[in-house]
């Protein structure tokens, strides 16, 4: 049995990476077919990309913070995820791994940066799960009130809050209302965990036929709102486009402040593209079709928000976006002969949301469950159900996780949460790409990240930019979470992992094929 030599220092130890033989070997017990091509790369991506973050958090993006020029917003989103994306091509077609950047960390920069990435990818997958779940409820409590079925407004947002409609307290017989908890959003996810449970797997066939309706929806939208926009045309750009970027009034908002803090929240609309890069052992040719599949979904999708963010600010006055269902809100704005086009909007976000959900939870006990093969969560995250044959254990932490934060937690705090995590775990992986092309130059790279070392770089400087324009309250909380995994990484991770403990899994012998970091050599 190999061991590590009792000599190591803490910093080799935190160093220690594990190496992509071992990760292969790994991950050989799974016997995932290669059909992906190309095309269901893409659709993978959009799949996972669609979700609260254009349906939902746009309306705030515009409302408080960019105005009309949200639209600017999300070009800034997504060249900085192109940044990223362009680093997630390169990783995935240089390690053959399954996995997600957990993986990437632990076979670059070593298991310390793992553990940082596993504590960052809960933010990106499990909170962001809470965030579209809350997305999803504003739809559900808006569709269900159109045929007459209100659920009390008390159980219809996070704890200690007080309702608001259109900028004004929501009074209920001539009393403010507080809420007390998102009951739908806390139930969706804690039924969907019992879905997960079950073992409902993500055939590619039901997710095209989701992609499907969510982008027919947007289509829809873009169509018949484009065509009312056309008709009348300079009359809306003078009321509701003037001045296209409003005044900054300090604080984010407004001005070109208001669009980088917009960009940071609509950056949580293209989460999820990365997720293509975790289907490398599907992927037909993996080397050509990742990079496409990739930058492909992040470039229809940033298209498909611009033209959906150009109509809604068109149409109704910026400052009216700030409510729960804001496509729905300016489908009404279409105009009576088009209520029944609401309805069904509101039903596409639903399901599209409901995937959405559902992919992002199961990532995430993917995760757990990886963690815990690595002896770095304990055993019981990866005891799999006798006959359902899923991580039963840790998919209910999840459920009960993403239901209490989704159930009591403000939208907004949740979602400068994940773009904040999610942003950190980019400029990980950004610089994954730079230390392995020089700590590994000779490995085969079926893409690489062009004009090298500049989009890296630019990438980890646009991620760190982002990160501080979100409000400090949200920074704090984010620092001592990071701080608190860090806490545990030395009191349980480092002494029960199984690369530490040289458990027959997890050879170490072969590590020497790629240099540790300067420094750490053991
Ligand atoms: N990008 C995903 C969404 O907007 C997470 O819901």
């Amino acid at each position: 049995m190999a061991t590590m030599p009792p000599q190591r220092t803490v910093l080799q130890r935190m160093f220690a990476r594990k190496s992509i033989a071992q990760v292969q070997r790994e991950t050989a017990t799974s016997e995932l077919k290669r059909t992906l091509g190309k095309w269901n790369l893409l659709l993978l991506g959009v799949g996972c990309i669609i979700g609260a973050g254009i349906f939902v958090r746009t309306g705030s993006a515009a409302a408080l913070h960019a105005g009309p020029a949200v639209l600017l917003s999300f070009v800034v989103a997504g060249i900085v995820c192109a940044f990223a994306g362009l680093c997630y091509a390169e990783l995935s077609s240089t390690l053959p791994v399954s996995g997600s950047a957990y993986t990437y960390g632990y076979t670059t920069l070593g298991e310390f940066v793992a553990w940082i990435m596993g504590a960052l990818l809960l933010l990106e997958y499990g909170l962001a799960a809470s965030v579209v779940a809350v997305g999803w409820a504003g739809y559900v409590v808006s569709l269900l009130a159109d045929f007459g079925l209100v659920i009390p407004p008390q159980f219809t947002g996070p704890a200690g809050y007080t309702l608001m409609k259109d900028g004004a307290p929501v009074l209920v017989n001539g009393q403010t209302v507080t809420t007390l908890f998102n009951l739908p959003a806390f139930l969706i996810c804690l039924a969907l965990a019992g879905l997960l449970i079950r073992g409902v797997s993500e055939s590619a066939k039901v997710n095209n036929a989701i992609v499907a309706i969510k982008v027919s929806v947007l289509a829809a939208f873009i169509v018949v709102g484009g065509l009312i926009v056309l008709s009348n045309f300079s009359e809306l750009v003078a009321t509701n486009w003037t001045p296209f970027i409003p005044e900054n009034q300090g604080e984010g908002k407004f001005g070109v402040d208001g669009i980088m803090r917009a960009a940071s929240i609509v950056f949580f609309a293209y989460i999820g593209f990365e997720a293509v890069s975790t289907a490398g052992q599907e992927a037909k040719n993996p080397q050509k079709d990742m990079p496409f599949g990739i930058l492909g979904s992040l470039i229809v999708c940033t298209v498909i928000y611009m033209l959906v963010a150009a109509i809604m600010t068109l149409l109704v006055p910026y400052s009216t976006l700030n409510v729960p269902d804001p496509v729905a809100v300016v489908v009404d704005a279409f105009g009576p002969t088009w209520s029944w086009l609401a309805k069904i909007i509101k039903v596409g976000a639903i399901i599209g949301l409901t995937s959405v959900v559902l992919v992002l939870m199961y990532g995430q006990t993917r995760i757990f469950y990886t963690m815990a093969r690595d002896g770095l969560l304990p055993r019981v995250f990866a005891t799999v159900h006798p006959r359902f044959k899923t991580p039963y254990i840790n998919t209910i932490l999840v459920g009960v996780l993403t239901a209490v934060a989704a159930g009591f937690f403000d939208i907004n705090v949740l979602g400068d949460m994940t773009s904040v995590g999610t942003l950190a775990a980019f400029a990980i992986v950004c610089l994954s790409v730079i230390y392995l092309r020089r700590a590994a130059p000779e490995l085969p790279r079926g893409f690489s990240v062009p004009l090298y070392p500049v989009l890296p770089v630019l990438g980890i400087l646009s991620c760190a930019y982002l990160i501080q324009t979100v409000p400090w309250d949200v920074l704090k909380i984010f620092l001592w979470y990071m701080l608190g995994a860090m806490v545990v990484y030395f009191l349980y991770g480092m002494h029960n992992s199984n690369l530490q403990k040289g458990e027959p899994q997890d050879k170490v012998a072969d590590m020497s094929e790629f240099p540790a970091p300067v420094g750490t050599q053991p």
